[in-house]
């Protein structure tokens, strides 16, 4: 049975809360608007989301290098880039009940639509977070806390690509946190003042374009695909030209269909060489590359896939959740790719006696030292604590009953098909990395 549509975000937010995925920020201070904290399993998918994203853009290629710069970067930088002029929403304040909008989300820009008041005229909101560098707060100190990490990959451009002895067509790819002072955030994790991004900067000659940014289409749908999420929940949307930010020749987002519609989980744009040159113009240094065999300088055109690794891992998170079964039968599962699961495998001593629990230790330090993320569980009902790990999303449980300290071996079942079969206890290393292996490739 797939889960009823219309309140699956508030179930989310409470599984996520029961769980330890992700609770509110500063939450027995009343919370903070948009802010969240990833628990112990939360943490576990979100690394895993980055990893995989790292293992898929950087690891797995020989055009890709990574880097990680400051979030903190000279002013300038968000001259150069527009931001500093153009990063804005279009905002409206209700004069009565004093809620605000963002104007482009409003069909109406006369009638408040919580209260009905007079709204204001429309103004620009710039989105960038300001803050002061050193003891003196004045104009000459203001620094922005970035609101993309794509910046950082210019302005060091020449640095990588040197230092790397790299070549267009070459990626720089970069995981870290953005800050944007978003007029309404909202949708749990999905829009949110605070988030972590995962971009890549792909340098090609100028003649290449469309070839590569038709490439990077393909790549990150198959991306997500190949995390586990159903194709039939995403799809690819070109931008229509009034729609491209300031700097894109042609824009595509990878949308999910999430509770609350189709929505974007990444942008894949074609920048052109406008950061290179803007760079150049304002630092009066050239970023263009020098083209050994043709003797030639030149500005080379980027393809960045930008992703969000909040809106990613919100994303499979939605997408696994499945509540299967009637009565006694019935649970609530997470069928979660294994390479984002948070915990891999549950070890599950069926009760604590009969020298159970001294064979499941052994069995989970044998895991744990082979670095597969383990628990160990010896609390409650077998039923209980298979419905526990199906809940967070663990893919295998191993038992360890009666018959292990008869025959040495122990039961491993499935989270999806809850097939169940034994392997000899000394196996289970081997049969549990295989099986992850060959998940994860
Ligand atoms: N460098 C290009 C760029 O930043 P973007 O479409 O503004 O493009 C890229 O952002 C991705 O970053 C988005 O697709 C989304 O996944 C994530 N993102 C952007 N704003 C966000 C927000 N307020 N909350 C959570 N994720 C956000």
């Amino acid at each position: 049975m797939a889960a009823p549509s219309q309140d699956l975000m508030s179930t989310m937010v409470s599984l996520c809360k029961r769980r330890g995925f992700i609770f509110q920020s500063s939450e027995i201070y009343g919370g903070l608007n948009s802010c969240w904290d990833y628990g112990p399993l939360g943490v576990e998918l979100k690394r895993n989301v980055k990893e995989a994203w790292w293992r898929a853009m950087v690891h797995s290629r020989r055009d890709i290098v990574g880097l990680d710069a400051s979030i903190l970067m000279h002013p300038k930088v968000w001259e150069a880039s527009g931001h500093l002029a153009g990063f804005t929403d279009p905002l409206v304040d209700c004069k009565e009940c004093k809620e605000r909008f963002r104007a482009d989300h409003l069909e109406n820009l006369k009638k408040c639509p919580k209260c009905g008041g007079q709204l204001t005229e429309v103004r620009k909101f710039n989105l960038m977070f300001k803050t002061f560098m050193g003891p003196v707060e004045d104009a000459s100190a203001t620094v922005f806390m970035r609101p993309e990490t794509a910046q950082g990959i210019f302005v060091n451009f020449l640095n990588v690509q040197q230092a790397a002895r790299l070549k267009p067509p070459f990626g720089i790819a970069q995981i870290g946190k953005s800050f944007r002072n978003e007029i309404t955030p909202g949708n749990f994790t999905y829009r949110t003042r605070e988030f972590e991004q995962m971009e890549m900067e792909f340098f090609v000659p100028p003649a290449e374009d469309l070839r590569w940014y038709n490439y990077w289409k393909k790549m990150r749908f198959d991306w997500y695909v190949s995390c586990g999420i159903k194709p039939e929940n995403l799809r690819l949307r070109d931008h229509s030209k009034d729609e491209l930010a300031h700097y894109a020749k042609a824009c595509c987002d990878v949308e999910y269909n999430f509770p609350f519609g189709w929505s974007e989980l990444e942008g894949i744009a074609n920048r052109t060489d406008f950061d290179l040159r803007q760079h150049t113009e304002h630092s009066g240094k050239s970023l263009a590359f020098f083209d050994e065999e043709s003797k030639q300088h030149y500005f080379p055109y980027v393809i960045e896939p930008a992703a969000g690794a909040d809106r990613a891992a919100l994303a499979f998170l939605v997408d696994s959740y499945a509540v299967e079964g009637e009565g006694k039968d019935a649970r609530t599962v997470l069928r979660l790719h294994p390479a984002i699961a948070p915990i891999k495998v549950a070890v599950l001593p069926l009760v604590k006696r009969d020298g159970m629990p001294e064979k499941a230790e052994k069995i989970f330090a044998d895991l744990l030292k082979n670095s597969v993320r383990s628990f160990y569980d010896h609390t409650s009902s077998i039923g209980r604590r298979y419905a526990r790990q199906d809940e967070a999303g663990t893919p295998y449980c191993v038992t360890i009953d009666s018959q292990t300290l008869a025959d040495d071996t122990v039961t491993i079942r499935e989270r999806d098909s809850r097939a169940q079969y034994r392997v000899a206890s000394g196996a289970v290393v081997a049969a549990v990395t295989e099986k992850l292996k060959a998940a994860i490739q």
